[in-house]
């Protein structure tokens, strides 16, 4: 939906802009080229990325400030840009196909890796620590609440009884001799969903990106967030929602916008994107 977040964005060539996910720098590449005086503050928490989106978009580095920081230090991002308030704020949430893909990074279970997945590899503790040393309970709560996964005590319990647990593929194994594999999906993918989601705090973030977000934009600027699961969606809906109500933005997306079946059919993992804009009053 990267022609949708654009236009919604409209972008004036003169303009300030925070790509808050900037991943691979795809969207900020398609921003930056937009711009002639303007300049787009480009954000992710992920080190690797950033040096990726960096050689994606070589193109217009005169126009792009790469930042490496959690949504909580946004303010400090366009700050050191040398901006109080932006034009417009793009989120793209969740994780990237490269983050999501590559084995040493510990989020999938397609490859034997580490069972890492922090998307900020300096700090915090790993999906490893994190099966190997909660609770059951805690753990069986942690794979119900953030993956949504009906079957997290039977789960649970497999994990714990398969500790230590030494990679993402020893982990995928233990869950799938637990639950019996039901549709197309790997029995596993709502436990790895859940772990990365509490790994790097993804629902304490993305509340901080709807409370910092808003109040970094001038008048008139929008912010646009696509979010992929139902539970993010919902807080975007709602926080959207309070801002219109209190005054102070009009939603632009009655609806949230979805991508069409051709980019579904390229891009699968779309299939769950939802896209929904604001506008500052
Ligand atoms: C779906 S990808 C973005 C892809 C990007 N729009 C592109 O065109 O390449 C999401 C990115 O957001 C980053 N991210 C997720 N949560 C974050 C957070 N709380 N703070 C900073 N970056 C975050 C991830 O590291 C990942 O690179």
């Amino acid at each position: 939906m990267a022609e949708e977040s654009l236009s919604l964005l409209a972008i004036r060539p003169e303009g300030i802009y925070l790509d808050a996910t900037a991943g691979l720098g795809g969207h900020t590449g398609l921003m930056a080229r937009r711009l002639t005086t303007g300049l787009v503050i480009a954000n992710d928490r992920d080190a690797q990325s950033l040096e990726m989106a960096q050689r994606n978009t070589a193109e217009w580095a005169g126009r792009i400030r790469f930042h490496r920081g959690p949504f909580g230090e946004l303010a400090e991002a366009v700050a050191e840009a040398g901006f109080e308030k932006v034009d417009g704020l793009l989120a793209d949430l969740g994780v990237s196909r490269y983050q999501l893909t590559a084995p040493e990074r510990g989020f999938t279970f397609m490859a034997d890796g580490p069972l890492d997945m922090r998307m900020d590899q300096s700090t915090g503790m790993t999906a490893a620590d994190l099966v190997n040393h909660t609770a059951e309970k805690a753990l069986a709560d942690l794979i119900f609440q953030l993956g949504e996964e009906r079957r997290a005590r039977k789960i649970a319990r497999a994990i714990v009884r398969a500790r230590p647990i030494r990679s993402t593929l020893h982990l995928a194994g233990a869950v799938e001799r637990a639950v019996p594999r039901t549709g197309r999906w790997h029995p596993a993918t709502r436990t790895f969903m859940a772990l990365r989601m509490a790994v790097n705090d993804e629902p304490g973030e993305l509340d901080r990106l709807l409370e910092i977000g808003p109040e970094l934009l001038k008048s008139n600027a929008r912010m646009v967030v696509i979010s992929f699961m139902s539970i993010d969606d919902r807080k975007v809906k709602q926080k959207f929602r309070a801002l219109a109500q209190e005054g102070r933005a009009c939603i632009l997306t009655k609806h949230p916008l979805q991508p069409s079946e051709e980019e579904t059919s390229e891009n699968p993992a779309s299939r769950s994107a939802k896209l929904r804009a604001v506008e500052r009053i």
